[in-house]
């Protein structure tokens, strides 16, 4: 391939990558109708700052120029001269107008994006609360007939289309629930209720983010937003309600009786087991989420033994001990974890 043909590649590698990027975590994600409603204001505020700073400068050049060729000519004006020429006057009534009409612009725009997000929030149909710990997020969906509602964590499942609101509540310091792709930023307050409601335009999965430094491990406080078809979801919502599966081989059982009668169930509750432990994240479904540890790993066998082993390492300072599980411990707990799909 001729060089040229490897810069072409090369840049539409960077442009797919960007792209795929831009999908995942981005405010120009376009993901969301607040996320959309957001780009249009941005771009009204560039158009007129860039704009009137194109003019500001235009105006300074000119300046610039201007006393440049008065000095050449070695022509003395004096600031009275140039305020009371008509010229000058109406330039200046011109440009305290445009400003004038500029900042009014910005201002009227703010109002109606403001007013159109207050609406979507009016029209909930799916309402969710998510709790902000060091460093995870517990998420519950609520439904007045409680055999709907359902725990999880540190990953979400929305409906396309369809206005989800969801209550933000801290168990310890401030954090931020943040879906770039989808919305813009909302604190998470202790001992108060903040709320953001999301209106999601297409189907894909957009990674959140803890965007208030909350401790050491802020950076490791991520989630999974995953937005479905109205079909897939009430697929994920009836599955997610269901118990965790029974083990089948001796292994899994094993670490069954490993987790539900030993220290993990203090912390952590599975459904339709003993464990029902409520200060680290639910484990019923476990599996079936793309991350461990509130985003840090990806989900696979090697990261459950990794994290299990040696949580302290992988991220300093969690709540979840370091538990020196004999190697026979450590492959039955994970062989467990790996069931609850
Ligand atoms: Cu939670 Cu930063």
């Amino acid at each position: 391939m001729s060089w040229r043909g490897r810069a072409a590649m090369v840049v539409l590698l960077m442009l797919l990558g960007a792209c795929q990027v831009q999908n995942y975590q981005s405010a120009f994600g376009d993901a969301g109708v607040e996320d959309r409603q957001f780009l249009f204001l941005f771009g009204i505020f560039l158009v007129i700052c860039t704009a009137m700073y194109v003019l500001v400068i235009a105006f300074l050049i000119a300046g610039i120029l201007r006393r440049r060729r008065a000095g050449d000519a070695n022509v003395v004006e004096t600031g009275r001269h140039h305020d009371s020429h008509p010229l000058m006057r109406t330039g200046l009534i011109v440009w305290s107008a445009l400003v004038g009409i500029g900042l009014f612009a910005l201002a009227v725009a703010s109002f109606f994006t403001d007013r159109s997000m207050a609406n979507a929030a009016a029209h909930e149909k799916l309402s969710v609360t998510v709790t902000g710990n060091q460093w995870w997020w517990d998420v519950q969906y609520n439904s007045s007939d409680p055999s709907k509602s359902l725990r999880t964590a540190n990953e979400l499942h929305v409906p396309v289309g369809v206005p989800t609101r969801i209550i933000l509540r801290s168990n310890d310091v401030i954090h931020s629930f943040w879906v770039p792709s989808l919305t813009g930023k909302q604190d998470l307050i202790p001992g108060r209720e903040t709320d953001v409601t999301i209106v999601p335009r297409r189907v894909g999965i957009f990674r959140g983010q803890c965007a208030e430094f909350c401790g050491t491990q802020h950076a490791h406080m991520a989630f999974v937003v995953n937005v479905d078809s109205y079909r897939d979801f009430l697929k994920w919502w009836q599955h997610q309600l269901q118990s965790a599966p029974a083990p089948t081989t001796p292994i899994a059982r094993a670490g069954y009786n490993y987790v539900t009668q030993r220290q993990c169930s203090m912390c952590h509750s599975i459904a339709g087991t003993p464990a029902g432990g409520r200060v680290g994240p639910d484990l019923t479904h476990l599996a079936s989420r793309r991350t461990i540890a509130a985003g840090t790993l990806p989900m696979s066998a090697g990261n459950l033994y990794g994290w299990v082993a040696d949580p302290q390492s992988i991220k300093p300072g969690t709540k979840m001990p370091t538990m020196n599980l004999e190697p026979q411990e450590l492959h039955a707990v994970v062989a467990y974890l790996e069931t609850l799909k």
